[in-house]
């Protein structure tokens, strides 16, 4: 690549940074796409044939040598890298305030040294909390619930000040409940959209915490991707926090109407208590949003759940093609052994 803007992503090998960098790849105003991301929970796999055209920088944000690396020569500096999970911070509040608080510091310092490109960082609705007003807009009190929520609300703030101190183009954007293709099933902390399409293909009963009334604002990546694409293309700054999702709102129980119809079959369900630091209700004032991104759209839930299960089932096929190989690899080499 030649040309264009040079980008900078934290985070990329992450399940939005990784998408996001798809979409950076083909645009054709972008020239140069750099990772920073420590693997700790993103994979370099999930880039897949993107990896040979990013400058894969394999380290933490808290490394200030490797962000001035990555930083030096960026327009854009988009900062996805962050332990993402209320009941991780709930467990260790202090490593999600490292790799969030004090990593986002590190990133807008890297930023300041290098001359000052846009920095978008993601924030999240989870900073609004206990706040009751529905549905949430920017100018109500953020009053977070959980360790994780004050990081991000830190996040979003540390811009603010960075562009009041240092006169630093930023754009905090929180981000509500994404969900979509790369999303990782499997781990303690994942999403609620991959757990429940994986235990619904591995024929086992998906679990609701709380008695599934809680709503939330899905917001399908490619709507977060194109969002950040324009920010960085069409320059959008904003030292406020902007949320990003388009004001929809889906209770617990009706995504698992909708991911059975999908599907072809009911899911089986299983309820056991709510967790704490959980959010009951959230959907997004768009306004502010759109008031920026005139043209951002909302991917209606059926279809991005439609291609997230595409994902889910394309994944399974080449993961089970891989052990049938290893299976056959391992009958020929003991039937070697036994010749
Ligand atoms: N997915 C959502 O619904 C959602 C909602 C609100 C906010 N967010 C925010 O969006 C961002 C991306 O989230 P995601 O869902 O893609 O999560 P993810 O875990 O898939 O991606 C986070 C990436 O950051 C990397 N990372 C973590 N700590 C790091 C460090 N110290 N240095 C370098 N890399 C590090 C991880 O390896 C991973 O690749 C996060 O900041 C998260 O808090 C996500």
């Amino acid at each position: 690549m030649s040309g264009g803007l040079r980008v900078t992503v934290t985070g990329g090998a992450g399940f939005i940074g990784s998408n996001l960098v798809s979409w950076l790849l083909r645009h054709p105003a972008i020239g140069q796409v750099t990772v920073v991301d420590d693997c700790s929970t993103g994979s370099m796999s999930l880039l897949g044939s993107d990896l040979a055209d990013t400058d894969f920088r394999r380290g933490s944000v808290l490394d200030a040598g490797l962000l001035d690396q990555a930083v030096a020569r960026a327009d854009a500096v988009v900062h996805l890298a962050a332990l993402p999970s209320v009941p991780r911070s709930v467990l260790d509040p202090l490593a999600s305030h490292h790799a969030n608080a004090t990593g986002t510091l590190q990133v807008l310092e890297a930023a300041r040294r290098a001359g000052g490109p846009l920095v978008v960082a993601a924030s999240s609705s989870s900073v609004y909390g206990a706040q009751p007003s529905l549905p949430k807009s920017e100018d109500s009190l953020a009053m977070p619930l959980s360790p994780y929520a004050v990081t991000k609300l830190a996040t979003e703030a540390y811009l603010g000040a960075y562009h009041a101190c240092y006169a630093l183009p930023v754009l905090p954007l929180r981000f509500f409940n994404v969900y979509g293709p790369r999303q990782q099933a499997g781990h303690p902390y994942a999403a609620v959209v991959p757990t429940w399409i994986d235990a619904a293909l591995s024929g086992s009963a998906v679990t609701v915490h709380g008695d599934g009334t809680q709503t939330r604002d899905l917001t399908c990546v490619d709507t977060v991707c194109q969002v950040i694409t324009t920010a960085i293309t069409d320059r959008v700054t904003s030292p406020w926090p902007v949320n990003l999702a388009l004001g929809t709102r889906t209770s617990l129980l009706d995504l698992i109407d909708l991911l059975g119809d999908v599907l072809g079959s009911p899911l089986r369900v299983e309820h056991t208590e709510p967790r704490p630091g959980d959010v009951t209700h959230s959907q997004a004032d768009a306004s502010r949003l759109l008031g920026l991104f005139p043209d951002a759209t909302a991917v209606p839930l059926r279809e991005g759940l439609t291609r997230t299960l595409a994902w889910h089932r394309e994944r399974r096929a080449a993961a089970g093609a891989r052990s049938g190989q290893a299976g056959q690899r391992t009958a020929v080499g003991s039937h070697a052994r036994t010749s």
